[in-house]
């Protein structure tokens, strides 16, 4: 029989309500919710919460970009997700233009190896055609339900729109769900040239390109492309009103659409970009920008009005030097920023102890929201019965300062440095191991293992007005009824 690891003296922290419980493990599942629970090993919660493991739904780990890789590998960023009570994290499987998406998935697998927590990958639509469409079926029988498209990164990640109405389609089809990164990028080319033209070539050429006009824009369409699919549709980093008001909008209709704001688009504003140091510009350049204190307000609220569902990082860091190779360019500077140890610390410090979020929002909206969105719950974001103990026993009254020095990342900075955070991980455990020992880190490389998502049910459908529209019609449409010319 396996050990019997039980958490004493600790309030359970659920998405639904807070009540005060032992929890026992067994192996890598909670066995026993109760009270008086006694075990082989105890491990002290006094005065803590006890909540699901965060679950963090984009990051980009050694992701080839923009001609480089991002710098955190499956090892080093699930280590940092970690230390900061993330227990899962799902990346973006990227075939390149032509390669088979089965392939690309294999090459993944190879690359998150050693990884010390768990995670799945979404797969990305990067170019259109008849293999792109039977392999869809394929990756949803391996176990990814979710397809992520680029509305941006024109002539490299980019798909048109009639390539996003045929994947939703498909995605349709085969229970999966499209996700969408949307910013206009045709929109965004011409204005970087036009910016070039001009003689901006810094970093805050990079926020002027991507004004929240386009990131707008594209999320209506997306919006619109997946209703007249029929299928739900994720859209990630979500970082201003105009994108906001698009999904507040869809969801008042009925239509299934989730947003996704960044812990940076929360706390982060655009004066970054006009510091005088180039570097500190260009370590926190990613799209969308970071937006004004407005577009700010508007996240916050729709973390709380539950117009957005899901806070993410989007982890995709760069060192400095690799930054930069846009020095004369800023459309040249790698894409990303990291977050994936502060997520949860700076959340917490920002929503929860500013009174923005309750104890059971925070856990909604940074786990268990996550798990029931991308089809693992109750396996992940849960504390339950039968659920993976991965479980983070916060401490609300340790406090730090945010500092690369003591860091998990690779990369020498951190875009927030010197934030003084209060609430804090004291143990946390990746499916019955802990990770995280009293404040140390002891995360195992290879101990992660790929969380297999399957397909959604029926139920999980848009609810597309546009079919009824488009229904056969019976009333012949002849030439004298159609609307004159003038
Ligand atoms: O700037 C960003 N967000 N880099 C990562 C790739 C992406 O667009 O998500
Ligand atoms: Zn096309
Ligand atoms: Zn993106
Ligand atoms: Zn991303």
């Amino acid at each position: 029989m396996s050990k019997r690891t039980v958490i004493k003296g600790g309030t359970i922290v659920a998405a639904d309500r807070s009540y005060a419980a032992d929890i026992a493990i067994e192996g890598e599942t909670i066995v026993q919710i109760g009270t008086d629970l006694s075990g082989d090993e105890v491990i002290d919660a006094t005065g803590c919460y006890v909540m699901p493991g965060g679950i963090d739904p984009h990051v980009h780990l050694k992701m080839p970009f923009m001609g480089t890789h991002s710098a955190d590998d499956f090892e080093s960023g699930t280590r940092a997700g970690l230390a900061g009570g993330t227990t899962m994290v799902v990346d973006f499987c990227l075939p390149s233009p032509g390669q088979s998406l089965i392939e690309a998935l294999e090459g993944w697998h190879a690359k998150s190896q050693r990884a010390c927590g768990d995670y799945s990958f979404h797969m990305a639509v990067t170019w259109w055609g008849e293999q792109v469409f039977e392999e869809m079926q394929q990756v949803v029988d391996l176990g990814i339900n979710s397809f992520k498209h680029f509305m941006a990164y024109k002539g490299a990640l980019m798909v048109d729109d009639d390539e996003l109405f045929d994947s939703f389609r498909r995605c349709a089809a085969i229970g999966a769900m499209p996700m969408v990164h949307a910013e206009n990028g045709d929109v965004v080319a011409t204005m970087q040239q036009k910016l070039l033209e001009q003689g901006i070539r810094g970093p805050e050429g990079h926020a002027m390109s991507r004004p929240p006009e386009v990131e707008g824009e594209a999320t209506n369409r997306a919006i619109m492309i997946a209703d007249m699919a029929g299928v739900p549709l994720y859209v990630v980093h979500t970082s201003c009103e105009q994108a906001h008001e698009a999904i507040r909008r869809a969801r008042q209709k009925g239509m299934r659409v989730y947003g996704e704001p960044l812990i940076q688009h929360l706390v982060l504003d655009d004066s970054e970009y006009r510091n005088p140091d180039w570097d500190h510009a260009a370590q926190r350049v990613m799209s969308p920008p970071f937006r004004d204190k407005s577009n700010q307000d508007s996240l916050w609220a729709g973390l709380q009005a539950g117009s957005l569902q899901v806070v993410a990082t989007d982890h995709c860091a760069f060192t400095t030097e690799q930054k930069r190779t846009g020095i004369d360019d800023f459309t040249k500077i790698p894409n990303g920023t990291g977050g994936l140890e502060d997520r949860m610390p700076v959340l917490w410090t920002e929503g929860v102890n500013t009174g923005r979020l309750t104890k059971n929002e925070f856990v909604a909206v940074t786990s268990t929201n996550i798990a029931k969105i991308l089809n693992i719950y109750p396996q992940k974001g849960a504390i339950l019965e039968g659920s993976d103990a991965d479980i983070v026993v916060w401490d609300p009254r340790k406090s730090k300062v945010i500092s690369p020095e003591t860091q998990q990342s690779v990369v020498e900075y951190n875009v927030f440095a010197g934030r003084e955070v209060t609430g804090l991980p004291r143990h946390v455990l990746s499916r019955g191991r802990l990770a995280v020992d009293d404040g140390t880190v002891c995360a195992t490389p290879g101990h992660g293992r790929f969380v297999k998502r399957p397909p959604f049910a029926e139920v999980n459908k848009a609810l597309s007005k546009w079919k009824e529209v488009t229904a056969p019609r019976k009333v012949e449409r002849k030439p004298e009824n159609m609307p004159a010319c003038v």
